[in-house]
């Protein structure tokens, strides 16, 4: 059957037999399929959508595209954790170590920021030395040795995936629920993990905005991955807020050390006029997150009989100061400098333009925006505004006050890190109506709205 055929089979509604779909993946990739066809099939894709199967086939086609991760038999499972993005998201880098810890593998494959969504290895990059691209190879002796590594896909990995989401991003065809559950999965899968957790997060700051939507992506994803092999799970959690109270690469290290050092999860807010909100846990919420996806693998693994024994080995883990030091074991395996990161980490700040934005009055803080800090962010040079756009590592935003914190009149609201005085007081102006202050406390929301299991 020719592509055509197949192609207009999918936008008649039909479906398409695994062998078919397969053809399609290993035909494209090797550049035998115009870009101009695919680009229609994909659109068909996105008005037909695609079933169960052809979803499993996709995914396995796209995954069996290029090389997997190949690790030797070990007693530790291999495990991984994906987050569909947001702002001030960093749990991977306390949660990467933690796991380690906790006697897993730990392949994490990660991507790069795009837009408000902070990524993983832009915030490694930060780090003086530190390697994100590795060989195959590498990747799996690190993971064998150290227990866990942070990097980037290799060349050889999934490039289906690679040349399918290039089209999608230019053809509309990005918000397509089998897409995003293969595009996703079929790079966990070549991790060949045992378990997998996902943070599937919703709100104004998020890929999938309404709950709804965020629980239809998160439940193909747990059934798809669970239909291949992969024991997953996934968390829905609220991105309206920043998660911790830093947001931007540099800044995000630093309070992803601060979560590993024991004890940080009750430490007071630095700003010591903040009153009440002295007693306000600084990383409660990142650590919420680390905690709670650390304790979903180890349930899913079998290496606890219950959510709360899982969560409590976690937390005695995290306190215990191992990860901390698994931290700098990682970044020495991966080429970092940790005489410079540690003198980095010294300095209060490394930018010469930050300012503050402060409370003008008392009450309360109701609000802090997430998707307007992340624009703003963005805008600092935090982020991409397009894939080439160049990353200044170092701007952000830090001590945010975050819903529920008590606040006087004076008292900061956010410290902005920017590259000069003139782009520090614009993003001062521009950041304003992000927080609201009340007289009352806000309604509490959990961060984790609900659990998707299989
Ligand atoms: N992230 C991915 O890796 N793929 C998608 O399709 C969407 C988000």
């Amino acid at each position: 059957m020719s592509f055509l055929a197949l192609l207009e089979a999918k936008r008649q509604g039909l479906s398409l037999h695994a062998s078919q779909i397969r053809a399609v993946v290993a035909s494209f990739t090797q550049g035998q399929i115009p870009d101009y066809q695919m680009a229609a099939f994909l659109m068909a894709i996105y008005f037909r959508g695609l079933n169960t199967e052809e979803t499993t086939a996709l995914t396995l086609a796209m995954r069996d595209s290029g090389d997997a991760l190949n690790f030797p038999k070990d007693p530790r499972p291999l495990v991984d954790k994906h987050s569909t993005g947001g702002v001030g998201d960093k749990v991977s880098l306390p949660l990467a170590p933690l796991l380690a810890c906790l006697g897993f593998r730990v392949p994490m494959i990660s991507g790069r920021g795009l837009g408000i969504t902070g990524g993983t290895l832009d915030k490694l990059d930060s780090i003086p030395g530190f390697q994100t691209q590795l060989p195959a190879k590498r990747i799996v002796s690190i993971v064998q040795e150290v227990g866990c590594v942070i990097c980037g896909q290799t060349d050889r990995m999934v490039p289906a995936d690679k040349k399918l989401y290039a089209l999608r991003d230019v053809t509309g065809t990005v918000p397509s629920i089998p897409l995003i559950v293969s595009s996703i999965l079929s790079k966990k899968l070549a991790e060949n993990l045992d378990a997998l957790i996902l943070d599937v997060k919703f709100g104004r700051a998020a890929f999938m905005q309404s709950q709804a939507d965020a629980r239809k992506l998160a439940k193909a994803m747990v059934a798809l991955g669970n239909r291949c092999g992969v024991n997953t799970r996934a968390m829905l959690t609220d991105m309206s807020t920043p998660i911790g109270r830093a947001a931007g690469n540099w800044l995000e290290v630093k309070e992803s050390l601060a979560c590993l050092e024991p004890g940080t999860g009750v430490a007071p807010v630095s700003n010591s006029k903040k009153g009440e909100a002295a007693a306000t846990p600084i990383l409660l919420d990142l650590r919420q997150l680390v905690l709670a996806s650390a304790a979903h693998l180890l349930v899913q693994t079998g290496k606890a009989s219950s959510f709360k024994a899982a969560h409590r080995q976690a937390e005695d883990c995290l306190n215990s100061g191992a990860p901390r030091r698994k931290w700098d074991e990682m970044l020495v395996a991966q080429g970092a400098n940790l005489d410079a990161f540690r003198n980095k980490l010294a300095r209060d700040h490394t930018l010469s333009a930050v300012v503050d934005l402060k409370a003008h009055r008392r009450g309360f803080v109701s609000k802090c925006d997430a998707r307007l800090l992340g624009e703003v962010i963005r805008d600092l040079g935090g982020g991409r505004l397009t894939k080439e756009s160049v990353i200044h590592h170092e701007v952000g935003l830090d001590q945010l006050a975050k819903p529920g914190d008590a606040v006087r009149r004076g008292d900061t609201l956010a410290r902005i890190h920017a590259m000069d005085r003139a782009q520090a007081e614009t993003a001062r102006r521009r950041i304003q109506p992000a927080f609201r202050i009340t007289d009352r406390p806000p309604a509490h929301s959990p961060l984790i709205a609900e659990v998707i299991a299989r």
